[in-house]
This record gives structure tokens, C-alpha cells and sequence, in this order.
């Protein structure tokens, strides 16, 4: 059976992490919605890897690295409140990946004592995704507005 885990990720990880980030069928579910450039993302990453209040996983499939979980404290939600966001390389995609990465992330941030409770973001559209995370455990709690979209929101 493949073996999913969570490595830390580090420094070396960067070039992988852009370029996930910009491909053609994440860019669309990412706040931002545009291509980033390398400069702005590398600076942005090596404060994510170092600070506290993030945790950056790197998702391992059968040794090969194929995207990236994110959990980042939001105090507007509560002190041990974090937020999570997650992507996998496109030709990666639909394996199942996902869902384990999630459940692991999870368990890993609450062993840790990083949260308590996890929020996670996303659009209504992804009706197979948010049954996935429904059946680890995150329960729908509403909706909100990000960048003037609209999206529901599940805690686990
Ligand atoms: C959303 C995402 C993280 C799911 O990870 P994954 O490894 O592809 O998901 P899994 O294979 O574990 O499948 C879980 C469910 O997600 C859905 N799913 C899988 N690939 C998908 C895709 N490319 N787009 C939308 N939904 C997808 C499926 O409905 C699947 O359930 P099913 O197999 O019972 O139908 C991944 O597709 C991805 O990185 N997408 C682009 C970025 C993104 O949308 N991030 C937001 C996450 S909140």
C-alpha cells in the first residue's frame, strides 16, 4: 500500500511549493486567483517555515513530494484556532491523497497542541472534497466572505 506521511517543510521545499501553487488548476481555488512570482513567493516562505503560528507540511506519496498542508493560527477565531489550506500537485490529484494528508494534518496539529480546532474554507462547488472532509470529522458552520466570494466553512 502507498504510504502517505507529512514531512516539516524546509527551506529546500520552496521551488516545489511555487510551483504547485501556480499550476492551471489550483490557482482558481487560492485566495489571490493570479499566478504568483518566485521573488514574492520565497519571501513569504521562508517566514511561513519559521513562524510560530504556522505549521507548513510537505505531503509525501511513495517517497515523492506532491503538494503542500498549511495551518496557520487565526486569532480572529480563537486562540487555538487554525486555518487550513492545502493543495496537491494536478496529475496527483483524485488518488486519495488528500483526504489522508487531511486526517493526518489534523491529528498532527491537535497531538502537537498547535490547535485545538481546525477551520477550513471552501467553495460549495467542491461537493465531492467537503463529503471527504465530513467523513474525518469537520462539520459545516456556516458561511463566509473571502475576497467577495462566497464559501462555507467547516471545523474539525
Ligand atoms: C481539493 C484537493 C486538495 C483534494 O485532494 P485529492 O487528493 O485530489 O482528493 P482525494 O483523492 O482524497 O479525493 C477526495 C474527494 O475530493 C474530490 N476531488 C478529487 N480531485 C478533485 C479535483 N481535482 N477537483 C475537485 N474535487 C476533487 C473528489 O470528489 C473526491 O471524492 P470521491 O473520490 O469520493 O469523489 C486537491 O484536489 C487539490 O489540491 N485541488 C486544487 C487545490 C484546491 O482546491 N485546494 C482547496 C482545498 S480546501
Amino acid at each position: 500500500m502507498p504510504k502517505i506521511k507529512l514531512v516539516k517543510a524546509k527551506i529546500k521545499h520552496s521551488k516545489k511549493v511555487f510551483l504547485w501553487r501556480n499550476e492551471p488548476n489550483t490557482i482558481p481555488w487560492m485566495a489571490s486567483k493570479q499566478a504568483i512570482k518566485f521573488e514574492d513567493h520565497n519571501e513569504w516562505y521562508k517566514k511561513a517555515i519559521t513562524d510560530s503560528n504556522c505549521m507548513l507540511f510537505i505531503i509525501c506519496y511513495d517517497g515523492e513530494d506532491v503538494g503542500q498542508i498549511r495551518y496557520n493560527i487565526d486569532k480572529t477565531l480563537g486562540k487555538k484556532v487554525a486555518r487550513v489550506s492545502m493543495n496537491i500537485t494536478e496529475k496527483m490529484q483524485g488518488k486519495g491523497i488528500g483526504s489522508v494528508a487531511f486526517k493526518l494534518g489534523l491529528q498532527n496539529v491537535k497531538a502537537s497542541k498547535f490547535a485545538e480546532k481546525v477551520q477550513v474554507r471552501v467553495h460549495e462547488v467542491k461537493e465531492g472534497w467537503i463529503r471527504s472532509m465530513e467523513e474525518i470529522g469537520f462539520k459545516k458552520s456556516g458561511f463566509t466572505t473571502v475576497h467577495g466570494e462566497k464559501q462555507l466553512v467547516l471545523i474539525g
